[in-house]
This record gives C-alpha cells, sequence and structure tokens, in this order.
C-alpha cells in the first residue's frame, strides 16, 4: 500500500531545545515554506519530545514560542497552514500508546539516533528517550500525514513509522475492513529529504552533524546570529589548503569543503556543480566572502523578525492554541476510528 490512495497531506516537527541552527532551516524549515503552496501541511512543535531529557520548565516555554516564531519568520503562513505545540493536542500521546503495543523492542533496539544519544548510559536515560520513535510515528499517523520534509537524520525514524504503519494495516486488517475503512489505515509516510544540504556539518569538523547540542557555538550558525557573528563564523569555519575543485567529484573526501559548498547551494536555491562552476579552482577566502553575502542575506531578516515575533509572546500563543484546535479536529476522528478498529468500546 502507498500513500497515492490517502489524500496528500504534509507533517513535519521541530523539538524546542533552544539554539536553532542552520541545519534545521536547510534540512526542514525551509522546506516548510516550499510545501505550503502545493500541500495542506501541518508543522509542529514537539515539546513532548523535548522533555525526553530534563528541561529547564521556563526555558521550555521561551523555546516552544521561538520555534513557532522561527517557522512563522522564515515564511510560513500561520493562518494558511497548522502551526501547534504537540502537548496541546492529546491524541499524539494517545496513539502513541496504541502504536507502542504494535512496534516490537527489536525494531527500537536498532534506532542509531537512541544509541548516540544514549551513549554508554542506556540504563540511565528515560524511557521516554526509548520510545521517542514511536510517537514520532504517532505525530505523523494521528493525521494520516503522506509526507514528512526532515533532514537526512530523521531517515531511520520515518522507517520506523512507514513499519509500524504496515504492521498496524496488517494486524488489524479484518477489523480495519469491517470498520469500512477497506484495505489500509494508515498511509506509508513518504520522507521528503532533499536538495543540498539534508545533512549540514559542524563549521569545526566536518565528521559532525551541526547540532544544537554541540557545546561550541561556532560550530553552528544560529538563526538567530547577527550579520558580524554569521561572518566571523563562516570566516573562521575549517576548510583544507586545497583550492575548491571545478566539479562535484572533487568534493569527495573533503568533507568540509563539500559542506560548505552544500550550505552555498541551498541558502543560493542553485546546484551544486553551479556553485562549483562560480569558485572552483579558487581559494576558500573568496568563496567564504561569498558565503558571509548569502548567508547574512537570506539568514539576516529571519533572525530579526523571529527576534521581533519572541517579543510579543501573546500572539504568538494565539497561534499555537488556533493551530491546536485546527490539529485537534483532524487528528480526533482519526484517533477515534483507531479505538474503533482496536476494539475498545468508546
Ligand atoms: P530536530 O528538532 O532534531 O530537528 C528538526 C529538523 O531539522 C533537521 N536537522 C538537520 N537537517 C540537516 N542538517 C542538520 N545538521 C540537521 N539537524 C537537524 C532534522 O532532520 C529535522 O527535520 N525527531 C525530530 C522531530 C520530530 C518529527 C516528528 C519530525 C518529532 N516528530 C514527526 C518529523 C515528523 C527531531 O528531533 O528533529
Amino acid at each position: 500500500m502507498t500513500t497515492t490512495n490517502f489524500q496528500p497531506r504534509v507533517f513535519s516537527g521541530v523539538q524546542p531545545t533552544g539554539n536553532l541552527h542552520l541545519g534545521n532551516y536547510l534540512g526542514a524549515i525551509q522546506k516548510f515554506v516550499a510545501l505550503q503552496n502545493d500541500y495542506e501541511c501541518i508543522y509542529c512543535v514537539v515539546d513532548l519530545h523535548a522533555i525526553t531529557v530534563a528541561q529547564d520548565p521556563l526555558e521550555l516555554k521561551r523555546t516552544i514560542r521561538e520555534v513557532a516564531a522561527a517557522f512563522i519568520a522564515a515564511g510560513v503562513d500561520p493562518a494558511k497552514n497548522i502551526i501547534f505545540n504537540q502537548s496541546q493536542v492529546s491524541a499524539h500521546a494517545e496513539l502513541a500508546w496504541v502504536l507502542g503495543c504494535t512496534a516490537r523492542i527489536g525494531w527500537l533496539n536498532r534506532m542509531t539516533q537512541f544509541k548516540e544519544k544514549a551513549g554508554k548510559h542506556t540504563e540511565q536515560v528515560s524511557v521516554g528517550l526509548y520510545t521517542y520513535p514511536v510517537l514520532m510515528a504517532a505525530d505523523i499517523l494521528a493525521y494520516k500525514a503522506t509526507h514528512v520534509p526532515v533532514g537526512e537524520d530523521q531517515k531511520q525514524h520515518l522507517e520506523l513509522a512507514r513499519d509500524i504503519a504496515q504492521k498496524f494495516n496488517n494486524d488489524f486488517a479484518a477489523s480495519i475492513a469491517a470498520n469500512g475503512h477497506g484495505e489500509a489505515f494508515f498511509p506509508q509516510p513518504e520522507p521528503l529529504i532533499q536538495g543540498a544540504a539534508t545533512r549540514v556539518m559542524s563549521l569545526r569538523d566536518g565528521s559532525k552533524k551541526m547540532s544544537k547540542s554541540d557545546p561550541s557555538d561556532a560550530s553552528r550558525i544560529n538563526l538567530t546570529d547577527d550579520a558580524d557573528t554569521i561572518a566571523a563564523k563562516v570566516r573562521k569555519a575549517k576548510t583544507d589548503p586545497e583550492p575548491l575543485p571545478l566539479e562535484i567529484a572533487g568534493l569527495e573526501g573533503r568533507p568540509e569543503a563539500d559542506n560548505l559548498v552544500g550550505i552555498y547551494a541551498a541558502l543560493a536555491g542553485v546546484p551544486k556543480e553551479r556553485v562549483l562552476a562560480e569558485f572552483g579552482g579558487g581559494q576558500f577566502s573568496g568563496f567564504k566572502n561569498a558565503l558571509v553575502d548569502v548567508a547574512v542575506d537570506k539568514l539576516g531578516p529571519i533572525g530579526g523578525e523571529m527576534k521581533r515575533l519572541v517579543t510579543e509572546p501573546d500572539a504568538i500563543d494565539a497561534i499555537l492554541k488556533s493551530g491546536a484546535e485546527r490539529a485537534d479536529a483532524i487528528a480526533r476522528p482519526i484517533l477515534g476510528a483507531v479505538k474503533d478498529i482496536v476494539g475498545f468500546v468508546r
């Protein structure tokens, strides 16, 4: 069963864990903006996911609003699309329980992000961190979403969501049919992982992903960085001694060069080939100046608007509340149907 029998619908989420960065923008938020013209889109600030690791409650409120502000500042229209925070729609947590009874422990044991995050402390981390990908599947399936724009690092979680959807459809096939839902209740959500920067790497180390939790602020460009900070970070970004190559093949084995070329391409909206046609053969210093210009051009207004929006928390809260009501109106009947299929009395 593919997504084709289902009404197209986009869902994606971003954790409110502070330090929204260029990777979040290029891997996800920039695509949210592009998709809004062609799809019904639901964009979620996933606060339930955030508390899988300890959060300061006051800081969490601030970062929830900041992520919503980032969506809007980047160009997501909150009137046309649904923007809300996850904890305001109880269907996420309720469906996660049902899907947790569908998912297998062996499947979760294979999740590489859990292994990275838990490190050696697998016995000490929260149960929530372990079952995190089940909640993520529930986020998507609560809306029968068919398309999920994410960065490369979420690919495995999306595969798990597809497996869970498939197993639910198989396990309950007879009940799904008996309740009038045909052959499949859930779609197979498709990851949208496209473009020149699906995995933006640290500016200090081309082998590490750009991340909110990297202790070095110089490793990432934050969406709220001002022009001088962006310029300083790009100029300090690690490179290698060779000039930029003329062809894509020449980026092989040069992770820092590849990363900067990918960032430029994604920000400028051109293929990497075009970037190399313009800058190949030249030194990094000239290319970095051009990269600063394109980064400041693109990110400056977004950061400025984010800072303005967060000074009006009541306005953001009103958007989140109205978004939650609209999200709930879609998810509630789907959750009700799941209850019928599973055999609950309601
Ligand atoms: P999160 O909050 O870590 O990241 C938000 C989005 O940014 C992308 N991303 C990157 N893309 C390119 N390069 C990078 N260095 C980079 N770092 C982050 C992520 O892939 C993501 O798209 N589990 C998710 C949130 C989530 C979700 C969902 C996403 C919860 N439920 C349902 C989609 C659908 C996460 O932790 O993203």
